[in-house]
């Protein structure tokens, strides 16, 4: 199985923002913990991190004909108002699961709300770094009962 790991924008600032929300790890700390987690169950797993909503939306297109299997999305602030993720996230057959390192839910009014929820087939909040392997097994899990 091939993962696609997809971060938003600013999560390419990992490590250098408000640690007391997000920790202090990097992005490419969250991508090798991710990796590994895949790799011991058999998987890969691609990480790719985008600042631009529409090269997001396009790589998620492109997901649909590469042979990606199951989908971990930690769509940053777009999460809380991009229709246009949300509908390209729709178009997916494989299994998407949303993370966000911090709990949005005990945050800002804005960040409560996620738009994209209602097209992923779960969530893993509020864990910081150590809810991506979480999300990597809940995406294999999805996506062998996806193929079974
Ligand atoms: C985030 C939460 C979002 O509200 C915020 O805009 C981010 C990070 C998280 O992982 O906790 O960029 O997705």
């Amino acid at each position: 199985t091939s993962i696609l790991l997809l971060h938003g924008p600013n999560l390419s600032q990992l490590g250098a923002r408000d640690p007391a929300q997000y920790g202090t790890d990097t992005l490419e700390d969250v991508v090798a913990v991710s990796r590994a987690e895949a790799e011991a169950a058999g998987a890969r797993l691609e990480a790719e991190q985008f600042e631009a909503e529409g090269a997001l939306v396009s790589r998620v297109h492109a997901a649909r004909t590469d042979g990606t299997g199951a989908v971990l999305i930690n769509a940053g602030a777009l999460t809380h108002y991009s229709i246009a993720l949300r509908d390209a996230l729709d178009l997916l057959e494989v299994p998407v699961v949303e993370v966000h390192l911090s709990n949005v839910h005990a945050r800002e009014p804005f960040r409560q709300h996620s738009v994209i929820a209602a097209v992923c087939d779960g969530s893993i909040v509020g864990f910081g770094t150590a809810g991506y392997p979480l999300a990597v097994r809940a995406a294999l899990a999805l996506h062998d009962r996806h193929v079974a």
